[in-house]
This record gives structure tokens, C-alpha cells and sequence, in this order.
């Protein structure tokens, strides 16, 4: 077994050919799944309520997934551009969602020998979408879930229970793409989970398997969590559909605060401006139907992904310097997209602070030229049309080629009172 140090140095040397399809995929589907659904008041339900083991086992008599929830998820995912999925295969309730050995307490035994992890993954690949595999290290139903913390015996007997089920997980399913550690706790730091050892040994099973930093390790991403925070590496902002809950909640009453379409065109361009990805949740219903207040909005995101994901996935550059204002930006080498959410009234448009020579400007989704003029470091865009160009979301792409492949944008830099020359007559 590699040292801490040999380990990392290990995994750093094979990361960008294990990460290149995940850094130019961009875009995801989180599902949430389990016996919290059925009740539907958060993922959390357990903790929150303070529910006993045995009263929050009879929830498995209520656990009826329709047939085929699994493929509706897919499905949608693929119709809203994503290009890859994680499911919680068992959440902090501890409910394995597949035929498990190590872990009786699953949904094969209890459940009509459902194995909804297979069924996931065959619908994964059906799509053509990649698999991550979500693994709770924190666990309410194991008897040394919380004893692992105080008792050396729990711990090693706990962190043997899973190595196991994660040993199921990269072995019973082909291969697998992502596995996504989440809330290492009670244990607090790397040695306790075994976490070096565990991950080598979970690797060797699934050698381009991409994992991420919360098993108290680095690894390979990291997950700003309802947020977007662009990070100095690969990351992943995961987000709930709602700002609330990742479990699911009473369509109804999330309705009001699930994301449009724009909401979410806009945190994608966050996350394709900063380089990262964004993968964004439902919480599935009680029968494992997809949330109605989320069918809409990533179907009409997967239809402006159709004219316009040539900008969004693929290798992204940082734009160099400020870029504020009503019109957020993104870029890709010597092309600028500016995502213009309010339309233009008038015609005409300015863009400033950029120094390098504008070579041309168009519709990117349409290829439609745009006029434009520029002095010194202020670009005027001119015959603009009336009304967004984007039927879809209202969201147009402006893309601008500079002659350099390194635009850098210097807002603020030449003051002098923004200078002397007139573009507004
Ligand atoms: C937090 C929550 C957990 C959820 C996860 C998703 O860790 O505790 O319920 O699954 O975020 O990132």
C-alpha cells in the first residue's frame, strides 16, 4: 500500500486522462433516492424527526418504485443536455438501493428485489450517459455507524462494511465512472476512514474511476455545495433544484422555488466561465417519478444546449480581467460569448475594456453577422434586432472573435476618465 504522499502523487499523475471527458462534460444529474422520498419532507427526514431504526424501517413496506423510474431519469437528463448522473445508491439512512450482501437493508430484500442500481446503470448506458455512483460514508442504520467514533473494534468493523459496499458497488455494474463520497462523519480525518488504503484498493477495481474530495482527501474534485465557487482545480458545484431540499418535497410547495429555465442557464454559464461543472438535483417522488417542476425547465435548457452547448462543454478559458454588467461572459480561446439575458433596446450595444482587435461578431446560435465598430478599447455592436434572437430561453450567445487568442478584458484599467472618443453620436 502507497504512503499518503505516493498515493496522491500516484492519482495526480493519471488525473487529466481520467478527468478529460468529465471537464469537457459540464453538466449533470444528481438523483436523490431512497426511503426518505417516501415521506418527502428532506433527505435528512431521519436525523431531523429523530427517528428510531425500527420505526424508520417499516418505510421499506411503503418503498414502491414505479418500474422503470430509473429510465425516466435518464431520459430526461439526456433531453436536458447532461452528460453524465449520480445517484445516491445509499443515502445517510443507510438503504442500499441495490442487491447487496454486505447490507441486507436494501431494496433487492425488501423491496421486491428491486436492484435499482442495475437499473440505473443500464439506463445510464441506454443514454449513453456516464455513471457516478454517491456513497454515504455517514450511516443511521448501521449499529457501528456511530459507535465507529468512540470504539476501535466499531471502526475497524465499520470502515470493513464500507470498503464492502463500495466493493459491491464498482464490482457488480461494469464499469463505473464517478464515486462521490459524502459526509465523512462521525469519523474526522482521512486516517480514521482509511481512506488511503480504502480509495487504492477501490481503484484498482475501477482504475479510471474519478472521485471526489469528501472522504477527508483531495482526490480528484472538489464539491462547493449550493453554491458556485470556482476553485484552483477541477470542481463540481452541486445543486439542489429548489435551494432547499435534495430529497423530495411536495411539488407543490417547491413549485415557487424550483429554478427557470434562466436560472439555470446562468449557473451553467458560472460554472463554464470558472471551468467547472455544475450538477444539478432532483429529488425524485415517492414512486421515483421525476419531480414535475423539474421537466419543464431541463427541457427547455437541453433545447438551448441544442443551438448553443459548442460555447458551454469543451475546454474553457478564464476571461482575463473584469467582466460585470448586465451581460455575463465566457470564453474560449480567442472567442468571447457574452450571454445577454436583457436584450439590447435600440439597435446597439457597447462592450469595453477590451484590448485586443475585434475581428468579427454574431449570433452564435444563428451565425448571423453583427456590425460593430471599435475605437481604442470600446466595441459598438450595431442593426441589432428588435427582440432576443433566442426563442428558447430568451438568452442569446453573442459571440466575439478577437485576433488574439488571449482577449484580456481591462475595465477599469485606462481611466483617464474612459478617454476621449465618441462612439454614442
Ligand atoms: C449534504 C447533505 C446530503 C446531500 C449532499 C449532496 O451533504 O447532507 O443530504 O446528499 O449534501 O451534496
Amino acid at each position: 500500500m502507497l504512503s499518503k504522499r505516493d498515493y496522491e502523487k500516484q492519482i495526480a499523475a493519471s488525473r487529466d486522462k481520467r478527468m478529460k471527458w468529465w471537464r469537457n462534460a459540464r453538466f449533470g444529474m444528481f438523483v436523490h433516492y431512497g426511503l426518505h422520498s417516501v415521506v418527502g419532507r428532506h433527505e435528512w427526514l431521519q436525523a431531523l424527526e429523530h427517528v428510531p431504526v425500527k420505526e424508520y424501517e417499516k418505510l421499506a413496506k411503503q418503498f414502491k418504485p414505479k418500474p422503470d423510474a430509473p429510465r425516466e431519469w435518464a431520459k430526461l437528463a439526456k433531453k436536458a443536455g447532461m452528460k453524465y448522473m449520480v445517484l445516491t445508491t445509499r443515502h445517510h439512512e443507510g438503504f442500499s438501493l441495490w442487491n447487496s450482501k454486505a447490507n441486507p437493508y436494501n431494496s433487492y430484500n425488501l423491496c421486491g428485489q428491486r436492484d435499482l442500481v442495475q437499473e440505473f446503470v443500464d439506463a445510464c448506458r441506454e443514454f449513453n450517459l456516464k455513471i457516478g455512483f454517491y456513497s454515504s460514508l455517514m450511516d443511521w442504520h448501521h449499529p457501528d455507524g456511530w459507535e465507529c467514533a468512540n470504539n476501535r473494534d466499531a471502526r475497524i468493523r465499520f470502515n470493513d462494511y464500507i470498503e464492502a459496499i463500495n466493493t459491491e458497488l464498482l464490482t457488480q455494474y461494469g464499469k463505473i465512472d464517478i464515486l462521490w463520497y459524502d459526509v465523512a462523519q462521525p469519523l474526522r480525518s482521512w486516517e480514521a476512514w482509511n481512506s488511503v488504503e480504502m480509495n487504492q484498493r477501490l481503484r484498482k477495481l475501477q482504475p479510471d474511476i474519478i472521485i471526489n474530495n469528501r472522504c477527508w482527501l483531495d482526490e480528484d474534485f472538489g464539491t462547493p455545495e449550493e453554491k458556485i465557487k470556482v476553485e484552483n482545480r477541477d470542481w463540481e458545484a452541486c445543486m439542489t433544484f429548489n435551494g432547499i431540499s435534495w430529497g423530495y418535497l411536495d411539488s407543490e410547495q417547491a413549485l415557487p422555488y424550483s429554478y427557470s429555465p434562466q436560472q439555470i442557464l446562468m449557473m451553467l454559464r458560472e460554472c463554464t466561465e470558472g471551468g467547472g461543472n455544475l450538477l444539478l438535483n432532483i429529488g425524485a417522488m415517492p414512486d421515483g417519478s421525476v419531480p414535475p417542476e423539474a421537466i419543464e425547465p431541463l427541457t427547455t435548457v437541453g433545447k438551448w444546449l441544442k443551438k448553443n452547448g459548442k460555447a458551454v462543454y469543451g475546454k474553457q478559458d478564464r476571461i482575463n480581467g473584469w467582466h460585470t454588467g448586465a451581460t455575463k461572459m465566457s470564453r474560449q480561446g480567442n472567442k468571447v460569448y457574452a450571454w445577454v439575458q436583457i436584450w439590447p433596446q435600440g439597435g446597439k450595444t457597447c462592450f469595453a475594456g477590451w484590448e485586443a482587435k475585434l475581428k468579427s461578431a454574431k449570433i452564435f446560435a444563428t451565425g448571423e453577422k453583427i456590425e460593430f465598430t471599435q475605437k481604442d478599447t470600446r466595441i459598438l455592436l450595431t442593426g441589432l434586432p428588435s427582440e432576443s434572437p433566442d426563442p428558447i430561453a430568451n438568452l442569446t450567445l453573442v459571440e466575439l472573435e478577437f485576433c488574439s487568442k488571449d482577449p484580456k478584458n481591462n475595465l477599469l484599467g485606462n481611466n483617464p476618465q474612459f478617454k476621449g472618443n465618441s462612439l454614442w453620436s
